[in-house]
């Protein structure tokens, strides 16, 4: 996405809990979940891909494999990596 800073898998790494923002990847996207993560429909597992990518547990748990996941993980993006 264009007009959006670009980001480290370094720096994603470091935000990993609410005092510093929890933020994830998705192929070229960064995102910011924080405010997500208690309304997560999947509890507190959304935590195990604090700080990386969630494409390998995305695999695993296929009910984000649908438009309406996307869409908001979309509406959380904060930037590139
Ligand atoms: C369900 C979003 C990460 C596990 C869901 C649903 C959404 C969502 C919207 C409901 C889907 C539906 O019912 O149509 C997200 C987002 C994530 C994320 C935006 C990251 C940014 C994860 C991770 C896991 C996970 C890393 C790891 C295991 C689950 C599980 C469910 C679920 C188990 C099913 C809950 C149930 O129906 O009982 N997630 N998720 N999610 N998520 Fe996630």
């Amino acid at each position: 996405k264009q007009n959006l800073p670009t980001y480290t898998v370094e720096e994603v790494s470091q935000h990993t809990e609410q005092s510093t923002g929890i933020w994830v990847t998705y192929k070229e996207g960064v995102y910011d979940v924080t405010n997500f993560v208690n309304e997560h429909p999947g509890g507190e597992q959304i935590l195990i891909a604090a700080g990386s990518s969630v494409e390998p547990f995305w695999m695993l748990y296929a009910v984000h494999k649908n438009p309406h996941v996307y869409e908001l993980l979309e509406s959380f993006r904060i930037g590139n990596l």
